[in-house]
């Protein structure tokens, strides 16, 4: 089939170049000449493990193309997917739906033929009942239809979440659509992901409540994690053995730092907004919001308490500071209230990240990259492991740090406790 993907992001990228490799032809559109020009030569502006191979090879036999003209790719495909950014507004906690909204307006300059426009983005209920008034203002009914396509896939994973998903969510109020849509991802269906039909609006709540479930999952362990420490228990072996009743599924069950990137903390927010517009209190998803909120502040003061509310001169080693490992992405990461904090009190931050250094720290004082693992944990006081990257998994401690008395503050509770003491180091994990 002849597809046309709107916006290059993370959704956009991945899908387009997934659709082409399963044998579609794909044009993926950006308003943005520079990316374009740099996907052309293979230059791929976002990290994520695959995606590069994957562009390369179906761009070199013609599946796969890139263009700034979205008129004419659109008036060349059959089925167009809308899959661009819907952050939160400022000072609210709705969704900037702009984007969305003015690739709308263009789809229906470019209405040749019968075509299908399903969008991907992850929007509030009723966006896809305003993209089709959009586009009846120019186009009549019977030439297109909107169906709402929602992606579950996870930064760092895309490419396997793509080819081997849960399921597929098509919304959709005509049949017709839902039948090519179908025919679209019979490779993924053929090899055992589940294929759900529903209504247009139904498909953009599953997105959300998706979303704000899993943040909720993690939200609840995050602070059974709490209890745990205070008790003096593993959160390891409470995740292990609620886990395993099947009602509740192991997944996700991973204390750890607040959760970050850019879909939990965005899309939590835009489903309390959508309860509220529809006079409905989410009031879980709201205390989920908020415990999250507040949850670097806890962990900023453990480490206070650690330091015995010393922090000031201490050398203190980051491992990681994206949101989470397998990313270069620092939207909402935890590391950005963390860094700044013990900035301010006087402590001197090394960190490393497998993804290089980060503008976001720039202009802190006494932050500084280190170009390698070794380097971060040299000469510190204290090593907090931020992501379970692989790289860090097997750090040897006693040979990259003199230092007898060195903290290990592991945030994604990677190291065994009893290993790091055997070393005579100082070990602290969360809810351990
Ligand atoms: C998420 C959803 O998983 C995906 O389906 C959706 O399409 C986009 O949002 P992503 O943001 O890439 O994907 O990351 P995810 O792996 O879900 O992690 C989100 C946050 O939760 C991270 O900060 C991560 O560290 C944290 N997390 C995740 C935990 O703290 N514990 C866990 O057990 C799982």
């Amino acid at each position: 089939m002849k597809l046309c993907m709107i916006g290059t992001g993370y959704v956009g990228l991945v899908s387009g170049a997934c659709f082409s490799d399963l044998g579609n032809d794909v044009i993926c559109v950006d308003k943005d000449l520079i990316k374009i020009n740099n996907l052309k030569k293979g230059i791929i502006p976002i990290y994520e493990p695959g995606l590069e191979e994957l562009v390369l090879k179906n761009y070199k036999n013609k599946r796969l193309n890139f263009s700034t003209d979205l008129i004419n790719s659109v008036k060349k495909s059959d089925i167009v997917f809308i899959c661009v950014g819907t952050p939160t507004k400022k000072n609210s906690n709705k969704a900037d739906l702009s984007q969305v909204y003015t690739v709308g307006r263009e789809i229906s300059k470019s209405i040749n033929k019968f075509k299908i426009i399903v969008n991907k983005s992850t929007v509030p209920v009723t966006t896809g009942d305003e993209i089709e008034k959009i586009i009846a203002k120019k186009v009549n009914k019977k030439n297109f239809s909107v169906v709402s396509n929602p992606e579950f896939l996870r930064e760092g994973e895309a490419i396997r979440d793509f080819i081997y998903p849960d399921r597929i969510v098509v919304g959709s109020n005509e049949e017709k659509s839902t039948r090519i849509l179908k025919n679209l991802y019979s490779p993924l269906v053929s090899k055992g992901a589940k294929f759900q039909s529903t209504k247009r609006r139904a498909a953009e709540l599953i997105k959300y409540a998706s979303n704000a479930f899993l943040a909720t999952k993690i939200t609840f362990i995050n602070e059974i994690a709490n209890l745990c420490e205070k008790i003096g228990i593993d959160v390891e072996d409470i995740s292990i053995g609620i886990g395993l009743d099947k009602r509740i599924g192991s997944r996700f069950l991973r204390a750890g730092p607040a959760y970050g990137g850019s879909c939990f903390p965005k899309d939590t927010k835009a489903i309390v907004s959508t309860g509220d517009q529809f006079r409905t209190n989410l009031s879980v998803i709201k205390s989920v919001i908020k415990s999250n909120k507040s949850r670097s502040d806890l962990l900023a003061k453990r480490l206070s308490l650690i330091l015995k509310n010393n922090i000031n001169n201490k050398t203190i080693s980051f491992l990681g500071v994206t949101f989470k490992a397998n990313t270069d992405d620092m939207r909402d990461s935890s590391s950005l209230k963390l860094i700044p904090y013990l900035s301010k009190k006087g402590a001197k931050i090394k960190y490393y990240d497998p993804t290089g250094s980060k503008k976001e720290f720039d202009k802190l004082k006494n932050v500084e990259f280190s170009k390698t693992i070794k380097d971060s944990i040299n000469n510190s006081d204290v090593v907090i492991l931020h992501t379970d990257w692989n790289d860090f998994k097997s750090i040897n401690f006693k040979k990259f740090s003199k230092n007898k008395k060195l903290i290990i503050y592991d945030m994604r509770n990677i190291f065994s406790p009893s290993k790091i003491k055997k070393l005579g180091l100082k070990y602290f994990g969360i809810g351990r």
